[in-house]
Formats: structure tokens, C-alpha cells, sequence
């Protein structure tokens, strides 16, 4: 499709046949999500109406350009799961996996899991720069508010901020669910924050102040993710062609071969900034369809292992196992087409040998080769895979691509016949931790 993401598949695999019958079954589901787009939030649908939503960017607007205005010279996002993969995606997409090592006003890091000796070096990061009379900004994303890892993190950084501005009030902005205890506490402070609409899954919370929140502070184009996102959902909720309907396209996809007994799934990415979007994306799999249960009550135990794979690192690694170990593992590339920088590599005499094939090629010319020779090798060996390819990484492709996947998986899931909007398990884990915590086991 002009001005979209590319996908690239065998048709043997998606058959005709296969056509026809996944979409008279997805149908209703479709449906669902095309309803969804002009209702409330009431349903678990509710994400997809997220990019449209200008009242919520006018507000991350507002927020931010507050916020901009003191200068913080280092945001500290603190929050897990849904409430920081999905920013780390958008994050790593757009600035590169090594931004902080580069001259930045805004450094940029996230706390989330409560490892004592990375949370040291944070602290003591933040402490110096506080010592040196600048500010810094927390960003404390949880949809529950109780979340046990956030919660103390944020009591962490809240202490050494108390301990450095009066009005620490101002630099701390929360994105959570009405009236949770993390809102009632924002309130009380008069902390800024931000409501997450309530029927929006942490997984499916991406485009919402969670994910874009962050990307303004660093002066990205947020209007521009929700337009590639708003372009995707028309995209996917055309009825009833697959050929035309990314999301269901790639549901039936995995489906299909889930039927096959294809129960592992390899996101293989070309470039090591979208590792993190493979990262999001093992969450969004994981949790959406990995299920004991299914929609009628039986007992299912459903589910298809995501991994996350990088090329063309992972060739010289995994790649053996993909090619010749047991016929489970479905694979999807992503590739980008257009990269921003590229490099030459330039003949030089004492190195003629070594470049005798490589001499005038690009960086990215090589890469996208190893890609090539990589999906015929997969051929020969009857290895089923997808082939994403984005235009180039720009916030509209990569708001398209997220969408996708949101879509998509709740359309596998309808496939499957599983909610893609619980994670009981993940809840009944929580509980857990809880009382231990409290000490009463
Ligand atoms: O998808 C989920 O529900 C979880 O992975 C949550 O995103 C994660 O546990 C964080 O929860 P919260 O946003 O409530 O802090």
C-alpha cells in the first residue's frame, strides 16, 4: 500500500482458501475495532481511538511545554511493563540506542526494575546534576498506581529531589488511572498528571500520554506517530479483504501456522534501535494471547512464545537453530529501507583483497543484502516468514507499525478464541508478591 509499511509474505502459506475463511471469521472482530474508533472509552477496543484523541495531545502539549520550560537537564522515566516498554520502543526508534552518549540537553533513562546497583548510578547521576543547581523531571508512569517496583522507585527519586528543590511538586508529572492511589497521591501534591483512559490495557497504552508524553519532552513529532497510527487503523479495518488489512493479514499469518504447530515466534529485527520495539512487542504477544482459559471457560493453556531477534547479530548466533532445528518457529523481519546516515566503504590499496566485494557499497546496502540472502536461505529450508519493511523510521511509520501490532494481536486473538485484553496470571503473580512483601506468608 502507497505511504504504508510493506508486507511481504508466501502466499502458500496464507492461502487463498485461508483468505476467505479468516475473514468471514474475523469479520465481527473487525467490526469491533471500526466501532471502537467513535465510541468512548468503554471497551478494551478503546485503544485504537488513542491517536485520534486530540483533547489528550493538546494536554501533553500544555504539560509539557510547562515542563520544557525548566530546563531539566535528565527525565527519569519510572515505570515496568506496559507503563515503559512501549516508551522504550518509540524511544530507541527515533534517538538511537546510544542518545544519552551523545551531547543531549535532555538526558533521558528509565527506572524500572528495582536493581539496586543500575538504580545507584541513576541516583548518583541525578544527585550531581541536582548538586550542580539543575533540575530534573520524573515522569511516573503506572496504570494501577500500586505497582510495587514504580512505587518505589518513585519514592527513591522523589527523596533526593525533596531533598534538593522546595517546589519539588513541579518537576514530577504522573500518568496513571483515574483515581487510582498513585492519582489520589498526584492530586494531593498537585503533581501534573494525566488520566489513562481506564478500558486502555498497559499493553495497549502506548500512544497514550504513557508512550507520548516522553517523545514530546524530547521535541518529537507526536502528531505525526498519531497519523501514521490513525493511517493504520483505516488500513485494518477495511472490510473484508486480508490482502488489504495488515493487522488481519499477519493474524492469520501466525494463526495459520500456529495451527501447524508453529508455536514460537521470532520478531527478527534489522537494526539494533528497533530491538526495543521487538521488546514491546514480546509483552504485547505474550500477555494478549498466552492464556489458560479460553472465551468459552476451557482450559486451553494457549499461547506462542515470542522472541526477539537482532540482525544481523543474531545470523551469527540463533540463526542456526531457526535454519535447521525443529519446524516452530514463524519469523517476521522488519526492515527499514531509507536509513538517515549512511556510509560508504571505500577501496584502499592495502585492502584490496579484503574488499574486493564490498568496494562501493553502502553500510546499509550491505545490511539490506544480508537481509536478502538471509529470507532465500529461509526459502530453501521451508522456513515461514513475514517481511515488514518500513519506508524509513520516521515517527509516521513507526505510529503505523505500533497500531499494526495492536491490531493485529487483537485480532489473533479472536482466531485463537482468547481475551487479549487480561493477564490474570501476571495479577495472581502480583498478589503474591504483595503478601510476601506484607509478610504474611
Ligand atoms: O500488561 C500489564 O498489565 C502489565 O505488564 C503492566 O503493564 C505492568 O505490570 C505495569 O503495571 P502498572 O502500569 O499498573 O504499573
Amino acid at each position: 500500500v502507497d505511504n504504508s509499511i510493506k508486507i511481504s509474505y508466501d502466499t502458500l502459506l496464507v492461502t487463498h482458501d485461508m483468505h476467505i475463511e479468516y475473514a468471514q471469521r474475523l469479520a465481527a472482530e473487525i467490526q469491533k475495532i471500526r466501532a471502537a474508533r467513535t465510541t468512548g472509552y468503554d471497551n478494551g477496543y478503546s485503544f485504537v481511538r488513542l491517536p485520534a484523541d486530540e483533547m489528550m495531545r493538546r494536554e501533553i502539549k500544555k504539560i509539557g511545554q510547562e515542563k520544557k520550560a525548566l530546563n531539566p537537564a535528565l527525565m527519569i522515566v519510572i515505570g515496568i511493563g506496559g507503563s515503559s516498554v512501549g516508551m522504550e520502543a518509540i524511544f530507541h526508534a527515533l534517538y538511537g540506542t546510544e542518545y544519552n552518549r551523545t551531547p543531549q540537553t535532555l538526558l533521558v533513562y528509565v527506572a524500572d526494575t528495582v536493581d539496586a546497583d543500575y538504580l545507584y548510578l541513576l541516583m548518583s547521576m541525578a544527585e550531581s546534576l541536582l548538586k550542580q543547581g539543575e533540575n530534573i523531571l520524573l515522569f511516573v508512569a503506572s496504570k494501577s498506581g500500586t505497582t510495587v517496583e514504580t512505587v518505589a522507585n518513585f519514592s527513591l527519586f522523589l527523596s533526593l529531589l525533596m531533598r534538593y528543590k522546595k517546589q519539588y511538586q513541579e518537576f514530577v508529572v504522573v500518568a496513571t488511572d483515574e483515581h487510582s492511589p498513585l492519582w489520589d497521591s498526584a492530586n494531593a501534591e498537585g503533581y501534573a498528571c494525566f488520566a489513562i483512559p481506564k478500558m486502555v490495557g498497559g499493553r495497549y497504552s502506548v500512544l497514550s500520554a504513557v508512550g507520548l508524553f516522553p517523545l514530546y519532552m524530547l521535541n518529537g513529532d507526536i502528531d505525526a506517530v498519531c497519523a501514521g497510527a490513525e493511517k493504520m487503523t483505516d488500513l485494518c479495518t477495511t472490510l473484508p479483504e486480508l490482502q488489504n488489512n495488515p493487522a488481519a493479514l499477519r493474524a492469520a499469518f501466525i494463526y495459520a501456522l500456529y495451527e501447524q504447530k508453529y508455536t514460537i515466534h521470532t520478531m527478527f529485527l534489522f537494526g539494533r534501535c528497533l530491538k526495543s520495539v521487538g521488546q514491546w512487542y514480546k509483552q504485547l504477544m505474550g500477555e494478549s494471547i498466552g492464556k489458560e482459559y479460553n472465551l468459552e471457560g476451557k482450559r486451553v493453556n494457549c499461547g506462542i512464545t515470542p522472541v526477539v531477534s537482532v540482525g544481523s547479530n543474531d545470523l551469527h548466533s540463533v540463526a542456526q537453530l531457526y535454519l535447521a532445528g525443529p519446524y516452530n518457529t514463524a519469523t517476521t523481519f522488519v526492515s527499514v529501507a531509507h536509513v538517515e546516515h549512511d556510509m560508504c566503504i571505500t577501496h584502499q590499496e592495502t585492502q584490496k583483497l579484503l574488499l574486493s566485494y564490498l568496494d562501493g557499497k553502502s553500510v546499509h546496502d550491505i545490511m539490506q543484502t544480508i537481509l536478502q540472502a538471509t529470507m532465500h536461505a529461509y526459502e530453501k529450508n521451508n522456513r515461514p516468514f513475514m517481511h515488514i519493511e518500513l519506508p524509513s523510521l520516521s515517527p509516521y511509520y513507526l505510529g503505523q507499525l505500533l497500531q499494526m501490532h495492536m491490531i493485529e494481536m487483537v485480532y489473533l486473538a479472536s482466531l485463537l478464541q482468547v481475551n487479549p485484553f487480561d493477564q490474570p496470571n501476571v495479577e495472581g503473580y502480583k498478589q503474591e508478591m504483595r503478601e510476601l512483601l506484607m509478610g504474611k506468608q
